[in-house]
């Protein structure tokens, strides 16, 4: 299996951005704990992180076909973007939504996911955890273990 990661806006700044709410590993760390995950588990992994709502809307397209799953913490744009979700909407490529803060105890307009709608499920408020938490749903997802 092949799966892709996605990092949305800002996510570059992990380490130094806001850390009471985001922590302090970086970019860097998260991938590698993923690419830990990924190796015990077999699989391939590709992170890719982007400022650009675009880029991420084309990565998504070009993922059909290439990647068996996508794991996307669509930062800012979890709450803005049709694009996104309708990119996710027309690949069917199974896709896990994760946040790093728990978007559902913060402010109101953080409560809102275009994504959620067209995702596998949704992870949020386990730090750098979620990612790690959201592979492993996604691989459960495409070995059919969750029912
Ligand atoms: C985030 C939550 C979003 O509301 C915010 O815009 C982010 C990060 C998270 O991982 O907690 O940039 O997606």
């Amino acid at each position: 299996l092949r799966v892709l990661v996605l990092h949305g806006p800002n996510l570059n700044l992990l380490g130094t951005r806001e850390p009471s709410l985001y922590g302090m590993a970086d970019l860097a760390a998260i991938n590698q704990a993923l690419r830990r995950l990924a190796t015990q588990e077999g699989i391939g992994l590709e992170c890719r992180q982007s400022n650009v709502e675009g880029e991420l809307v084309t990565w998504i397209q070009e993922a059909r076909g290439r990647f068996d799953g996508i794991v996307i913490n669509p930062a800012a744009y979890t709450h803005t973007s049709v694009a996104i979700r309708d990119a996710i909407a027309a690949v069917q490529v199974p896709t896990v939504e994760v946040h790093l803060s728990n978007i559902h105890q913060r402010e109101e307009f953080r409560r809102h996911s275009y994504i959620a709608g067209v995702a596998v499920g949704q992870i949020a408020g386990f730090g750098p955890g979620s990612y790690l938490l959201g592979l492993r749903g996604l691989l459960d997802h495409l070995n059919g273990l969750n029912g």
